[in-house]
């Protein structure tokens, strides 16, 4: 930690504390990293352009979203697609919950297809959150969902039929729904009783329109977990899983 990180938030001190355990542990000279959308990541891209420089490494980074993608030219970093490495050596994101079965909610910044995409396309998918996100249940949080524009509201009753209630996500600084760096709506699925995330996942891509869903049911490779003052390693969480999904 350094002085200026001494004075953040208990929570923003277990993102910086677990995303530098992540770069020291797991993210090695002449990989291809991925690398995620939101605030935990945002420490991550400083931590990593710092050590880049400092230890003279090879790394490049394909990023998730165009957000990321600014954070990642603003720190200098190598910056490629997954055209050119349609393999990653790892992706390093964070997540808006994850449950004690280690399924993830994501897309809580929009970018959640593009996040599933490399998530599958990394030899190792490692994801970093703050104590305060596990384990959470799947109902705390509503799944982000990313619709074509012109399939809003054919989606709406598809969706009832699930179980679920469809809104449209509203951001600051635009009129209008919030729309996602492929030029589609992002909205969230709200759930009043508990579901099957695997099943549902596969039947929220099934209706025509949808783009992808935020539910994560693919395996994890290592789970970081920041606290305040420590970091926990959960290796291999897919596979200490209670339930079967
Ligand atoms: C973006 C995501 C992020 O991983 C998720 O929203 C967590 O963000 P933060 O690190 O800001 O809490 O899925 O689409």
């Amino acid at each position: 930690m350094t002085t200026t990180d001494n004075n953040l938030p208990q929570k923003e001190k277990a993102k910086v504390l677990a995303a530098k355990k992540t770069l020291e542990d797991f993210v090695f000279d002449d990989f291809i990293v991925g690398i995620g959308t939101g605030s935990t990541i945002k420490y991550f891209i400083k931590a990593l352009s710092e050590l880049v420089v400092q230890d003279e490494l090879e790394i490049i980074t394909v990023p998730s979203s165009f957000e990321t993608h600014l954070e990642l030219a603003r720190s200098g970093l190598s910056i490629s697609t997954l055209v050119e490495f349609p393999e990653l050596d790892t992706y390093v994101d964070s997540a808006d919950i994850v449950t004690s079965d280690y399924v993830l909610l994501k897309g809580g910044g929009g970018a959640l297809t593009m996040e599933k995409i490399m998530a599958k396309a990394a030899k190792e998918f490692i994801v970093v959150i703050d104590n305060s996100k596990y384990p959470k249940d799947l109902l705390s949080h509503p799944v982000p969902i990313e619709i074509l524009p012109l399939a809003v509201n054919t989606v709406v009753e598809p969706i009832y039929n699930l179980g679920g209630e469809f809104k449209l996500r509203y951001g600051k600084g635009k009129i209008g729904p919030v729309i996602s760096d492929n030029g589609n709506i992002i909205g969230d699925v709200y759930f009043k009783q508990q579901y099957n995330p695997k099943e549902i996942e596969r039947n929220l891509n099934n209706i025509p329109g949808v783009i992808e869903n935020g539910i994560f049911t693919l395996d994890i490779h290592r789970l970081i977990i920041g606290h305040p003052d420590s970091v926990e390693i959960i290796d291999q969480p897919s596979s200490h899983s209670k339930k079967e999904l």
